[in-house]
């Protein structure tokens, strides 16, 4: 752990992780699993990020909502690789739906209080977190996953094709990767910064940088050339009064997109 953590501070660009970000994220890893604190919005996310994932890979159809407890067998045999999972907090209700669940993320204190967090639930499933980084994952994972979810990531990537390329790399021919993120534009500037960081509080004050926002076109393009055929792409509206995530066909703000890595290699 220690060689990792000298590796990322001697040379963090070469590992495309920021360290201000990684120490500022870290400082949350104490209220991470308190529904109703600087973490909130993670929480509320999952009504329509844990079926955007789950139907995404089994019905294909419109995602159905989710709810807190909710479990079944839908996603027994998939193996998911959720890179930057944080505390776990998406991780965790994808392993009730039977998944075989692998969390990493650079930042050890997020990933004790993961690990954490799951003994302390005695729930039989199939999750595991490690703190690494994509690039090392890969060295000996390749190919192996059914799906790889970056959910809430790559607005925090300097390097977002370096990083989706070795996500892609993890995915079996045929799998999906999964992005949940923040789109780049005025519109989205004021709601995910000026008012969920600074005037409703739903995340933590300067999370965000608005020059790491990445549109679904900017991602759909770089997939593309990755051999991943973008499948899905669907907006996220939340209602504040209401403490809800929606479904909206409009993207501008935030959005998830689901690509499938094809077989046939690109010459
Ligand atoms: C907003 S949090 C999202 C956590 C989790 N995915 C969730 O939605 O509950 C962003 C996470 O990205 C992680 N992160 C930052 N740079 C990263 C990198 N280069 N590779 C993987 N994860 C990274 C942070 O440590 C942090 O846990």
């Amino acid at each position: 752990m220690t060689e990792l953590r000298q590796r990322q501070t001697e040379s963090n660009k070469k590992f495309n992780v920021d360290e201000r970000d990684v120490k500022h994220m870290s400082s949350f890893a104490g209220v991470w699993w308190d529904p109703t604190g600087e973490c909130k919005a993670l929480h509320e996310m999952n009504q329509v990020r844990v079926p955007f994932v789950r139907d995404g890979l089994v019905t294909n159809g419109t995602p159905e909502y989710w709810r807190e407890g909710q479990t079944s067998d839908a996603l027994e045999g998939y193996k998911i690789l959720d890179v930057g999972c944080g505390a776990g907090v998406l991780s965790e209700p994808l392993g009730y739906f039977g998944a075989e669940v692998v969390g990493i993320d650079p930042a050890e204190d997020l990933i004790k209080t993961a690990e954490d967090h799951l003994s302390s639930q005695n729930a039989d499933i199939k999750v595991s977190y490690s703190c690494e980084l994509i690039e090392d994952h890969i060295k000996k994972n390749a190919e192996k996953y059914d799906a790889v979810v970056a959910s809430e990531v790559v607005e925090h990537i300097a390097d977002k094709k370096a990083f989706l390329k070795s996500c892609v790399e993890a995915l079996k021919p045929g799998g999906s990767i999964f992005i949940t993120t923040i789109s780049r534009n005025w519109f989205a500037w004021l709601c995910a910064i000026i008012f969920g960081e600074f005037i409703l509080g739903l995340l933590p004050k300067n999370t965000h940088i608005y020059e790491q926002f990445i549109s679904p076109s900017e991602v759909t393009e770089i997939l593309e050339e990755m051999n991943c055929r973008t499948v899905k792409v669907i907006g996220f509206r939340y209602e504040f009064f209401r403490g809800i995530f929606k479904f909206q066909s409009n993207t501008s703000i935030e959005y998830g997109l689901q690509a499938i890595k094809q077989s046939n290699r690109k010459k």
